[in-house]
């Protein structure tokens, strides 16, 4: 893992001065979803990376909604958009991106402002964004300037941010009432899956069911995401029909080739990308009408706790940092490298070996933890980053039932009386993430816990009796009145 320092910064100008300070050795660490994969890929002889905290800066995980216009603060995770009612009912192709990037323990640590300035062609947030005409303000000591987001990104993974800037909000204006919008998405499965090509639609219907200020903006059909403008002018003023979206849907393809040029794989991309336009635009439509939306997002949850709250500690020192928590109810200090992830933390450190380490790259769950009420995955978290919060292992499961950590919780009951474990890998991640969903929805649907697991990858025993011992559980916490009340 490439040698870091720690910088917390507690305010904008904080920020902004660190980033001054050390230029092109520094770079801005939000949900680190990206940056802690590439500091492992850089390994350990690379040169020393200030990385400067945002999750302390308040307004940077601001969300404001005025009349005219709508402003994400760049630590807003996708999680919170994804579950933020008003920008569900708003802009529900933005929570319909959110909702399907990565994993959950992603989603819970994954930010707006990491996914845009990371710039890749594939980025879901960035299509529907696109489409609402999204403003970037990115702020510098020099001032602050605000640029269209299909402007500010240039190319794959490259962006016109300089080292000193600091990507703030993103902007757009409110949609009007009767707007309808829809993202859709291919991806190889139906989680953690990298989109394969994703389709944005933002319209309206005018009098008589005419389409009026069509957007259509595609991701992974270009090298960035982008507008197609011959498409929204063949709708414009046109009169809604499925035939209008067969039509739209064979002019994106032909934009597309247009752009990209005829590829081995333009036999297969021309039907998919066709389809899904026509399926975005009729969800859109169906929006624009007041058919109720079904599926998309997953069903709300209460607001996560803020990121980035110390419980009011001083941040730690950032060479060595001595590192204070709550872990399964008690209060631990420890120090450790400042490059050192929570789950080494957890394993090496504090020999807490019920935390598995799979992939290390956020892909299989195996080092699930929670983390302030939230299942993270705990490879893709700086140690030095839970100092003051709180922390919870699949070691404090039975401690929560029995103060001597005998017994079992109903979870790992239910796993057993279910036949839920084969080698027991998974096991750890797979109770974690459950633990997270019952603590927040105690009467969860199978589907609830279908997508509450899809971040937990289980490669022996399969998901059926896992999924049952999860509504097993349930039922026993309720039956004993442990349930905590529904948020
Ligand atoms: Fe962390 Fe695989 S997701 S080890
Ligand atoms: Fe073996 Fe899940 S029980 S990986």
């Amino acid at each position: 893992m490439r040698p870091v320092e720690h910088h917390y910064a507690q305010t904008l100008d904080d920020a902004l001065s660190l980033l001054s300070k050390y230029g092109g050795q520094a770079t801005p660490l939000a949900g680190g979803t990206d940056l802690l994969i590439s500091l492992r890929k850089a390994g350990g002889e690379a040169e020393l990376l200030h990385v400067v905290d945002l999750l302390g800066v308040d307004e940077l995980s601001s969300i404001t909604v005025a009349d005219d216009q709508i402003t994400l603060g760049a630590c807003v995770t996708h999680a919170r958009v994804e579950q933020d009612a008003v920008l569900r009912s708003l802009v529900p192709m933005l929570a319909q991106a959110c909702s399907q990037i990565g994993s959950l323990q992603i989603r819970n640590r994954g930010t707006l402002g990491g996914n845009l300035c990371n710039a890749s062609a594939c980025a879901d947030s960035v299509p529907p964004l696109i489409a609402l005409g999204a403003t970037v303000v990115l702020q510098s000591p020099r001032g602050q300037r605000e640029i269209r987001l299909g402007e500010f990104i240039t190319a794959p993974y490259q962006t016109v941010i300089t080292p000193d800037e600091l990507l703030t909000h993103i902007r757009f204006s409110r949609p009007a009432p009767g707007t309808g919008s829809a993202f859709v998405k291919l991806g190889r499965r139906n989680a953690l899956s990298v989109s394969r090509m994703s389709v944005a639609v933002l319209l309206t219907l005018g009098e008589g069911g005419r389409v009026t200020d069509p957007r259509v903006a595609a991701g992974s059909v270009a090298p960035v995401p982008q507008r197609f403008g011959g498409v929204e002018e063949a709708l414009a003023g046109r009169t809604w029909s499925d035939s209008l979206a067969e039509e739209a849907g064979t002019l994106l393809a032909e934009e597309m080739i247009e752009i990209s040029g005829r590829r081995w794989s333009t036999p297969y991309k021309e039907p998919v990308v066709s389809a899904l336009l026509r399926r975005a635009l009729r969800r859109a439509v169906a929006q624009a009408q007041g058919v109720p939306e079904t599926g998309g997002v997953s069903p709300k949850r209460a607001a996560a706790p803020k990121p980035g709250r110390r419980g009011g500690r001083d941040a730690p020192s950032s060479k060595a940092p001595e590192i204070a928590f709550v872990l399964n109810g008690r209060e631990v200090e420890a120090s450790v490298p400042a490059n050192w992830t929570l789950l080494q933390l957890l394993r090496e450190k504090l020999l807490l070996t019920g935390t598995k380490c799979g992939c290390e790259i956020g892909e299989c769950g195996a080092c699930t933890v929670i983390l302030d009420g939230e299942a993270i995955n705990s490879c893709l978290v700086l140690a030095s980053q839970v100092h003051g919060r709180v922390v919870e292992t699949v070691e404090g499961l039975a401690e929560k039932v029995n103060p001597n950590g005998e017994g079992l919780h109903p979870l790992q009951k239910a796993f057993l009386d279910q036949d839920a474990v084969a080698c027991g890998f998974c096991t750890p991640g797979m109770l974690m993430s459950a633990k997270a969903l019952l603590d927040r929805r105690p009467r969860p649907t199978r589907h609830e816990i279908k997508v509450a697991l899809s971040g937990n990858l289980c490669r022996c025993t399969g998901y059926i009796p896992i999924v049952a011992a999860v509504e097993q559980a349930a039922k026993d916490l309720e039956e004993k009145g442990d349930a905590r009340p529904e948020d």
